[in-house]
């Protein structure tokens, strides 16, 4: 058996959280003979709840769980801790503006990103789940200057998942039957879900479709799934956003399939023309633990005009934010 790594898990007492932790400590994120240590942080005010969540941990006598850290202290929670997943957030409450939303974020994610640089491994791992999760990714970062700023991703596996859903169902296909889905860009309704190289069951999956259903049907459902999930379900998806989590995670850690890619929001290098910095959906393979952007896809004028509209809805979002950064 492999000697235990250290998990931290932020809103561990939230919604995504119940959905998140037992996965885990089952072997779902990182295999079924990696230990974990789970590092559970929550505020202060959701300490009991966090409590009964650590009794049921406890109570599913889970093989692989190591431990449980359960703390309201950053310092505490981040101390050592190979994989971070930071899914708790501040909402946006009645009438609050995109400018105070990224503020109350800020004074979330920038004390966990100085946390982080002060605790956790040099080779940390770290996801933001939480919204807006690119530009809540790109806080943590700049407030961590002696963490490599490609420890930094932000979701947009849900995304992912999501895409893939749609078009196995409108093709007659599994899931399992696509390769080369592609998020491009922001965790938001700027979002530019492509399927130009993908293909279903070996065929390119725009000979399989039409353009109308692709651009009136697909890329709205998709850019508006969390909407419609609040609309059908009274809360925002949790076990959906948990699984993709986890995807997102694993692939990460243990690698992508050969022939396929996956879709990671991680630091722009300024590849296909984003600006640099951002952090922004790619299509990545992963090797050994780290991730690639692939490079050489052909960009249509369709695409190219998609992907601008969400690096510029990055772009405006630091703006926003850069005040709250430590790193020059
Ligand atoms: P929730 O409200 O059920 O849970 C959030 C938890 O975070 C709460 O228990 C809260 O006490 C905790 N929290 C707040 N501030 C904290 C802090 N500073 N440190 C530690 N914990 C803190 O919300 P839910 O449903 O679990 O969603 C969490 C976030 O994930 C939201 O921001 C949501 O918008 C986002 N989300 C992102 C998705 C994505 O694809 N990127 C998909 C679905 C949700």
């Amino acid at each position: 058996m492999k000697s235990p790594v250290r998990v931290a898990v932020t809103g561990a007492a939230g919604q995504i959280g119940y959905a998140l932790l037992f996965r885990i400590a089952a072997g779902d994120m990182l295999g079924k003979d990696q230990p974990v240590i789970l590092h559970l942080l929550e505020i202060t005010p959701a300490l009991p709840a966090l409590n009964g969540v650590v009794m049921e941990l406890n109570d599913c006598a889970f093989p692989l769980l190591a431990g449980i850290v359960a703390t309201d202290d950053p310092n505490v929670a981040f101390k050592d801790v190979d994989y971070a997943l930071l899914v708790g957030a501040r909402p946006r409450g009645p009438g609050m503006e995109r400018k105070d939303l990224l503020e109350a974020n800020g004074a979330i994610f920038a004390p966990q990103g100085k946390a982080l640089n002060a605790h956790a491994r040099r080779d940390v791992k770290v996801l933001v789940v939480g919204n807006p999760a690119n530009t809540n990714a790109l806080i943590a970062q700049q407030n961590a200057p002696d963490l490599d700023p490609r420890c930094f991703t932000a979701m947009v596996r849900l995304d992912h998942n999501r895409a893939l859903s749609q078009l196995a169902e409108k093709t007659g296909a599994h899931v399992t039957d696509i390769r080369k889905m592609t998020i491009w860009g922001n965790h938001s309704s700027t979002q530019y879900p492509d399927i130009h190289h993908a293909t279903v069951k070996g065929t390119a999956a725009t000979s399989l479709v039409d353009q109308a259903w692709y651009r009136d049907s697909f890329i709205p459902t998709v850019q508006q799934r969390g909407a419609a999930i609040i609309k059908a379900r009274g809360a925002s998806s949790a076990a959906s956003a948990a699984s993709a989590a986890i995807d997102h995670m694993r692939s990460w850690a243990l690698g992508t399939e050969p022939g396929d890619w996956v879709s990671m929001a991680i630091p722009s290098d300024g590849s296909y023309g984003i600006a640099p910095g951002v952090i922004y959906g790619y299509p990545v393979t992963c090797k050994n633990g780290k991730y690639e952007i692939v490079q050489g896809l052909e960009i249509n004028a369709f695409s190219r005009e998609r992907m601008d509209a969400t690096d510029k809805e990055l772009r405006e979002e630091r703006a926003g934010v850069e005040h709250l950064f430590a790193r020059k």
